[in-house]
């Protein structure tokens, strides 16, 4: 798989993409390209990826020391078909040389879309509506009968006031929620106003909101950012919703604090150890499960798999990547 010869390189791409990205790949280089839509067997990684110049991944495949071992010293490239990039050891690559990009950008309002359906899913208890329909249990309409509590009016908090963060906090305006924003980057001074929010520490975000909405990067300073401790601050009438990453939140934890009644429920579209879900959560109906569903919309994914495919065209051709991971 070497471009020395053809000016065409190797390009292996791990899994169904949407769209004509794999045929844009294919029009200028040899792809390997394995059209399924789950994670790939370990034992099938080596023969995959042995002298690939580029790879294309999705987050559910680690990319280490081993990964990069199996692909071998003429890689260039690894494009993640992500906004998060925990699944990558970017400074192994980076020692290697070799670039990383990620799809920043083209899921926000997707995901910012689902963090606000896991609100409204919480607060007025849809799923456990939704179940009572489904499984036949008699229902009337009642005064009381799966009363939940309205947002208007109420503070939404968002960790991590990146791009998705803030598209969450637009969203929570306009049902006419209050806006509180920390994080570990100052957020725009104009987006701050246009939101009529109020930048604050975590502490007192996490007393103060009665929606919580985790939209922090995993990374060493952010695993279990919401502890057993996080979750003591906040009000016994709130809500935890994370889209981001499940190891921001200590699932244990949460466990504990919802049978304890510290927190009146939660929402979540991700989880620690993916996709295993505490057994504790499946039970409870104050909780509200999707499966890492953030960024599903067709037009989504399908803008997400061109941009790792540009970040590929653009590598392969010696220029600089559209969206590299700096971190
Ligand atoms: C991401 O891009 O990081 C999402 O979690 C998957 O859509």
């Amino acid at each position: 798989m070497s471009p020395a010869a053809t000016g065409r390189a190797g390009v292996v791409v791990l899994s169904t993409l949407p769209g004509d990205a794999v045929e844009r790949l294919r029009a200028e280089h040899d792809v390997r390209y394995r059209d399924e839509d789950s994670s790939v067997p370990p034992g099938e990684l080596p023969m995959l990826l042995a002298g690939a110049d580029a790879v294309v991944v999705t987050l559910s495949q680690r990319v280490d020391e081993t990964f990069l071992d199996a692909v071998g010293p003429q890689l260039k490239v690894v494009a993640n078909v992500a906004v998060g990039y925990d699944n990558v050891d970017v400074a192994a690559c980076r020692e290697r040389g070799v670039v990383v990009t990620n799809t920043p950008g083209v899921l926000t309002d997707a995901t910012a879309d689902i963090a606000f359906a896991l609100v409204l899913m919480a607060t007025r208890r849809l799923g456990e509506a939704e179940r009572e329909v489904r499984t036949g249990r008699p229902w009337t309409w009642g005064i009381f009968h799966l009363i939940g509590v309205s947002v208007q009016g109420r503070t939404i908090g968002i960790i991590g006031s990146g791009a998705i963060g803030l598209a969450t906090a637009r969203r929570a305006r306009a049902f006419g929620m209050d806006v509180l924003l920390s994080g570990r980057s100052a957020p725009d001074p104009g987006v701050v106003a246009e939101l009529g929010a109020r930048v604050v520490d975590l502490d007192t975000l996490l007393a103060e909101s009665d929606v919580v909405s985790v939209h922090a990067p995993l990374g060493p300073q952010t695993r279990h950012l919401v502890d057993a401790d996080a979750l003591a601050r906040m009000k016994p009438t709130a809500y935890l919703v994370n889209t981001a990453r499940g190891p921001v939140v200590d699932e244990a934890a949460l466990v504990a604090a919802l049978e304890a009644g510290t927190i009146a429920g939660a929402g979540l579209d991700v989880y620690e150890d993916e996709p295993h879900v505490h057994p504790g959560l499946l039970t409870r109906d104050d909780v509200v499960l999707l499966p890492h569903v953030g960024s599903a919309t067709i037009d989504t994914r399908t803008a997400m798999a061109d941009l790792a495919a540009d970040n590929v065209l653009a590598v392969l051709a010696g220029r600089d990547p559209l969206t590299p991971v700096r971190g």
